[in-house]
Order: structure tokens, then C-alpha cells, then sequence
């Protein structure tokens, strides 16, 4: 058997021509677009290339962006004040602090300093505790782990009482996309078990899984002998294993692996979501939804 793909690249156009509609009809009746704002401290590459994504990301659905750069020796205090500012820019829904910070800058203050009705990344404490609570408190999912809720729904993977292993208990992806998949509604209702590096017996727990969501940040970590035939494999592991020249560009790129043994798992798995071009895509995607959610929230449509 050969798992059907789950290709994140396909979800996003979809979801972006939904944004973009939706976004031209409220600039229409409203006279108002959303507004996001990245905030990025020095100049790691990384971070500059997920930032350039997401900004370019929201031009193309029509929303007001602002890449506000600032150098890698900016004070805490000023960072905060920079944040400050933006709270209170009526035109700004969504702001977002890309991470890492540098050393010298305490990223739990700044992350707190976050109006919660503009933190479109879901990463502050009352986000956190909203997502926990389920249900109409929730305002902005964290962006990946709503991704991965909405590539098994539109998969039409079926969730209410199945068996969801996630492998990592990070705060960025593992707790809140478990603490997502036990609530009640559509695309959870599932029975929920949390796998990390101090489970005793880590194959056991995964052949169990119907859906198997994998964020470790360890290449090849899951074996295909630990995949339950016909199961929904995400994954969501980005590993750096090296480097190569692009065919498209002439330049060099990493060369990407996943937390899974693709090649492998995708002939035991029912679904399976590709690295690259799997759950990365949706990231970036469902901060616009949620940009689009703060401006409607703004405006009472939400
Ligand atoms: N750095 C890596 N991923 C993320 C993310 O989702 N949000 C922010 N703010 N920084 C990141």
C-alpha cells in the first residue's frame, strides 16, 4: 500500500485564495485591512527567511505589513517599548516577535509584553490558557499546531475517538496540538497520549496511534515496524542533514529531513505529510487566519 499525501503546499494555496476573498470583502464593507507586524532582532538567517516568508505571505493576501528589523544589540527595554508601540497602533491586528532573541533579552518578558488580542503567534500565557479552557475561548491557535488540526480535516481523517500519540512535549507544537486533539468539536474529540524523551518504551505507544504526530527535531526518529498500518502519519520534524546546489536557483540549500522514515512509513501509512512541503507551509498560513480572525474579532464578525 502507498499512503495517500497530505501536501501542506496544496492546503495553503486553498486557504490563502479563501483569506484573500475574505480579506477584499472586509476592506470593501469596512474600509479596513488586517495588519501584521514582524518584529526580527539580528540578523540569523533562519529567522530572516522565515520572516521574509511571512511577510511576502501577507502582501499577497492583502493585508498592511510591516517588517520592523531591529539589531541584535537592541536594549530589552527598548524591544519592549518597540512592542508597546505597536499594542497600541489601531492599524496592527497581529504582532509577532520572531524567535530566538538574543542571549541578553528575556524572551518570556517579551512575549508577556504582547497585547493577548494581537498575539496572533497564541503564544501568551492567557492564549495558553484559552487554548487549555477549549471550546469559544479559544482566539489564536498556536500556528503550527493549527495547521496540523486543519491538513487531518481536510484530509478527512476521522478523529473523534481515535488513538493521537504525539511524540515531543515542546510548547511551541506538542502540548498545545495534544491539549487541541482531546478538546470536543470538529477535527478532536481524540484520546490524547504525550510521548518524550522520558517514555520507557516509545515504539509501544506509536504502533497504537490511528494519528501519529511527530515533533521530536530528531531525523528518522520513527521506525516504520512502529507505525499501525493505515495510521495518519504528521510530520513535523525540519532537520538540517546537509547541503546541495538548487536546480532552480544555482544556489546552495539544506537538505531537509523529517522525524519519520518517509520513505518507508509511506508504504504502511494510510496518510502521511511530506518534508519538505507538509506541515511547514501550513505555519505561515494559519498566522495570516489568525491576523484575519484579530481584525474580525476587532470588528465583531468573529
Ligand atoms: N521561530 C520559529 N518558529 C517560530 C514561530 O512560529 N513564531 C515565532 N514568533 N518565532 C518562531
Amino acid at each position: 500500500m502507498s499512503a495517500t499525501l497530505i501536501k501542506g503546499t496544496e492546503i495553503r494555496e486553498q486557504i490563502l485564495e479563501e483569506i484573500t476573498a475574505e480579506v477584499a470583502d472586509i476592506k470593501e464593507k469596512h474600509g479596513v485591512v488586517p495588519g501584521l507586524v514582524t518584529i526580527l532582532v539580528g540578523e540569523s538567517p533562519a529567522s530572516i527567511s522565515y520572516v521574509t516568508l511571512k511577510i511576502q505571505t501577507a502582501h499577497r493576501v492583502g493585508f498592511k505589513e510591516i517588517q520592523d528589523s531591529q539589531s541584535v544589540d537592541i536594549s530589552e527595554d527598548a524591544l519592549l517599548a518597540l512592542i508597546d508601540k505597536y499594542n497600541n497602533d489601531d492599524s496592527i491586528h497581529g504582532i509577532l516577535v520572531q524567535l530566538p532573541l538574543p542571549k541578553h533579552i528575556d524572551e518570556k518578558k517579551v512575549l508577556n509584553a504582547i497585547n493577548p488580542d494581537k498575539d496572533v503567534d497564541g503564544f501568551h500565557p492567557v492564549n495558553v490558557g484559552r487554548l487549555m479552557i477549549g471550546g469559544n475561548e479559544v482566539k489564536f491557535p498556536p500556528c503550527t499546531p493549527a495547521g496540523i488540526q486543519e491538513m487531518i480535516v481536510r484530509a478527512g481523517v476521522e478523529t473523534k475517538g481515535a488513538e493521537v500519540v504525539v511524540v515531543g512535549r515542546s510548547n511551541i507544537v506538542g502540548k498545545p496540538i495534544a491539549n487541541m486533539m482531546l478538546q470536543k468539536g470538529v477535527g478532536a474529540n481524540a484520546t490524547v497520549t504525550i510521548v518524550h524523551t522520558g517514555t520507557k518504551d516509545l515504539a509501544a505507544h506509536c504502533k497504537r496511534a490511528d494519528i501519529l504526530i511527530v515533533a521530536a527535531g530528531v531525523p528518522d526518529l520513527v521506525k516504520p515496524e512502529w507505525i499501525k498500518p493505515g495510521a495518519c502519519v504528521i510530520d513535523v520534524g525540519v532537520n538540517r542533514v546537509g547541503e546541495k546546489i538548487s536546480e532552480k536557483t544555482g544556489k546552495k540549500i539544506a537538505i531537509l529531513k523529517g522525524d519519520v522514515d518517509f520513505d518507508a512509513a509511506k508504504e504502511i501509512a494510510g496518510y502521511i505529510t511530506p518534508v519538505p512541503g507538509g506541515v511547514g507551509p501550513m505555519t505561515i498560513t494559519m498566522l495570516m487566519l489568525n491576523t484575519l480572525k484579530s481584525l474580525k474579532f476587532k470588528l465583531g464578525l468573529a
